[in-house]
């Protein structure tokens, strides 16, 4: 089977590995920590890195982090990981929904500015398998309005926005928002096996994010706790992997992008397919090469999944909406919402083997295959 995706280790994470097992540093301490906490906050211009053991964590710390009180409302894209919603329901907001951008598949940001009510506290961007929400205006409509932004960068290492007021400046995603959460998941771009960060600029939201990640020791006295903390700590093995790997970062997305212009040219032909897009402002990182049956071919993506499956194909749906995941509406939310462009999405967008391993012999037999299935 071509997998989706699956790591692509080096030489250096044996070396800061073995260094871990020599020196014994394997829990939550640890040089690999600190450097992989700085050195992935100034890869995305960001001041402050606090490490966390995934990117789910990531989120919810990033929501404690801004104090929200029972019943705010937290914007969210329909068409997420549940990853979003859960950060909500754990702070005691409320998820609200927008639905996507049909070529980006990105939260509409023209949608936006309607679902913004006296609750809303925060927006959470979802750069979606790689490409960018389009932040400009949502950081806009975010300062009229006075919300913090959270941007969930978890799939969109290294994809990249232009800065309209500085022509020529690409800035990182995870460096556009108040706050911003990655996940170092197996088959994300810079992987820990488990882990996540959430960055920031501000210092004073930094502290509470170190204290929160850590039980909420006080500083003037260890055990001595004023509020309720989490045990989200990473370890000192899993940054060493992290840190290993970014210093071949910009390798590992030009590679990432390659694969992804390749399917693209190989599939653009084929009819009845929807491709990814790349906005002229955005660079995106092709996370995981998304395409999208038309309704027109009568078929779905669970139909294709089934005939790339029998050819040896690993393939994944799309995620489905969160107004139609039951643990979700059994807590009341979204009843009788719809979100057409999502719903449509969820039903006919999968992802292909996208991961850094693929030969371009397998990019080419995976495009034969999906070429001859829509026939
Ligand atoms: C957009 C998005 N947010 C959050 C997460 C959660 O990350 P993790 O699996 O590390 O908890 C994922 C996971 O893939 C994701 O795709």
């Amino acid at each position: 089977m071509i997998p989706v995706s699956e790591p692509v280790l080096g030489e250096l994470e044996y070396e800061y590995v073995k260094e871990c097992l020599e020196t014994g540093w394997i829990s939550s301490s640890g040089r690999f920590i600190h450097d992989f906490e700085s050195g992935w906050a100034e890869y995305c211009r960001m001041k402050y890195g606090v490490a966390v053991s995934n990117g789910t964590v990531a989120l919810q710390l990033a929501l404690r982090a801004i104090e929200l009180d029972p019943g705010d409302e937290v914007i969210i894209p329909s068409l997420t990981i549940i990853s979003c919603a859960l950060a909500c329901i754990y702070n005691g907001a409320v998820p609200v929904l927008v639905d996507c951008d049909p070529q980006t598949w990105c939260m509409d940001v023209e949608q936006l500015r309607a679902k913004i009510t006296p609750r809303t506290r925060a927006v959470m961007p979802v750069h979606m398998y790689g490409h960018p929400v389009d932040m400009d205006p949502l950081m806009q409509l975010a300062e009229e309005h006075g919300l913090k932004v959270i941007e969930d960068a978890a799939e969109a290492h290294g994809a990249r926005v232009l800065d309209r007021s500085r022509p020529g400046d690409w800035r990182p995603c995870g460096g556009l928002g108040h706050l911003s959460a990655f996940s170092f998941y197996a088959n994300k771009p810079i992987t820990t096996g488990e882990g996540g960060m959430v960055l920031t600029n501000d210092p004073e939201l930094a502290d509470r994010l170190r204290s929160l990640r850590n039980l909420s020791h006080r500083s003037e006295r260890r055990f001595y706790h004023t509020e309720l903390g989490f045990n989200f700590r990473m370890t000192n093995l899993q940054a060493a992997l992290g840190l290993a790997q970014l210093a071949r970062v910009e390798q590992i997305i030009e590679r990432k992008r390659w694969i992804g212009k390749r399917y693209t040219e190989a599939l653009r032909p084929v009819e009845g397919l929807q491709l990814p897009v790349e906005r002229e402002w955005a660079k995106q990182n092709y996370w995981m090469y998304g395409i999208v049956l038309d309704e027109a071919t009568g078929q779905n993506a669970e139909w294709l999944a089934n005939r790339l499956a029998a050819q040896g194909i690993d393939t994944r749906p799309f995620f489905l909406g969160m107004h139609e995941q039951p643990a979700l509406i059994e807590l009341g939310l979204f009843s009788g919402e719809h979100y057409p462009v999502t719903e449509r999405l969820s039903r006919q967008g999968l992802y292909l083997p996208s991961g850094l391993s693929l030969t371009e012999n397998q990019i080419d037999y995976v495009c034969r295959s999906v070429t001859e299935a829509l026939r």
